[in-house]
């Protein structure tokens, strides 16, 4: 049994030596010293002594057992510490490294413009509004002096809301996706809250669809209601919303135009950005403009008829109003050279990103 004893003894510390980790150590533990392991098992046979050697056996296997302790605590202790050290090595962070930054978005172009636009006229006292995009005749033709199969009409290449080909009727006409958004005059004036300074942004429709044109693109739509209200307003506006936005060396022309909705009517031309109003471009005639100018958009002074269609008497107040396209003007930008249109909403990360 002694021999036995010293046997459990050296076979336990090698096994120490060999054990690599705190899993391996329990395991040996659970081996020899546990309830039913080796050291208990073989003490058990201490009954079965002569009795001169089981007192010598009994003192002798307390021994071993407390040497197989203490060696066990010792390693256990040794590999704790290790593996905290090792633990803590892997784990450390240096919280003063510069993180990963997660990429950031940004609001789109056309977004971006409208928050510009809206904010230039909101320093002249107009108010943002969104009229409907789904719209009735009523608002979208006939109450801006458009009567019902009127030519006109076909300028705006409208599209209508139905169902195989037949054109569903509301109660205030056919549905149209509005064309523009003078839609927007009648209905504001409807509201019956005067003077009105109103800026309409909003997406309108048209059947087109090439190089300088998309189907679904945004106008702002300009409306100034009240006593007095003259073209040299319209004028002064249009000065402000130009020189803010392209810049102070652009300026601005009134051209004699025609609208339904306003009378007289123009169209808005701004001095190219390119040769700024000369038509000459390095020696040769500007590739952008050919003549010095590029047109805005239509503006005028609205018509009797309209203010009439809006409740409103055209012997005591009288108006202006402008409508132009978001993406054009915004394309207008002399530091922005976009060549066709439609790739503001072909969603390529490559082209929206630059902005
Ligand atoms: N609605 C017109 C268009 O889409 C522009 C316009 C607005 C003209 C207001 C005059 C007054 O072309």
């Amino acid at each position: 049994m002694k021999n036995e004893l010293e046997q459990l003894k050296e076979e336990f510390l090698k096994g120490l030596e060999d054990v690599s980790d705190s899993l391996g150590l329990e395991d040996l533990r659970v081996q020899y010293l546990g309830r039913k392991g080796r050291v208990p098992l073989l003490m058990k046979r201490l009954p079965t002594l002569a009795e001169d050697v089981r007192k010598e056996m009994g003192q002798l296997g307390n021994e071993v057992k407390r040497t197989l302790e203490l060696a066990f605590t010792e390693t256990s202790e040794r590999m704790q510490a290790r593996e905290r050290q090792q633990n803590e090595q892997a784990q450390w962070i240096d919280v003063t490294q510069p993180g990963v930054r997660p990429e950031l978005g940004h609001l789109h172009l056309t977004t971006q413009a409208i928050d510009e636009i809206s904010t230039l006229f909101a320093r002249l006292g107009f108010v943002r509004v969104r009229h409907p995009e789904v719209e009735w005749d009523h608002y979208a033709f006939e109450t801006l002096n458009m009567p019902k199969s009127h030519p006109a009409r076909d300028e705006w290449e409208t599209f209508f809301i139905g169902d195989g080909g037949r054109v569903e009727e509301g109660e205030k006409g056919k549905i149209v996706l509005t064309p523009h958004t003078s839609n927007g005059q009648v209905r504001e004036m409807e509201k019956g809250q005067l003077p009105i300074r109103m800026i309409n942004i909003n997406k309108t429709y048209r059947r087109q669809s090439d190089a300088s044109h998309v189907p679904m693109f945004h106008q702002f739509e300009g409306l100034m209601i009240d006593k007095g209200v003259t073209i040299t307003h319209l004028k002064g506006v249009f000065d402000f919303f130009v020189k803010e936005f392209f810049g102070q060396n652009r300026e601005v022309r009134l051209r004699p135009f025609h609208f339904r909705f306003t009378e007289p009517s123009m169209e808005l031309d701004i001095t190219c950005g390119v040769c700024l109003g000369s038509g000459v471009n390095e020696g040769v005639k500007c590739k952008i403009c050919k003549e010095g100018w590029v047109e805005l958009g239509g503006a005028g002074m609205v018509h009797p008829n309209v203010l009439k269609a809006g409740g409103l008497d055209p012997e005591v107040y009288s108006g202006f109003a402008f409508g132009w396209g978001v993406e054009r003007t915004m394309a207008m930008k002399s530091n922005l050279n976009i060549d066709d249109i439609r790739v503001l909403y072909r969603n390529d990360l490559r082209f929206l990103e630059q902005f």
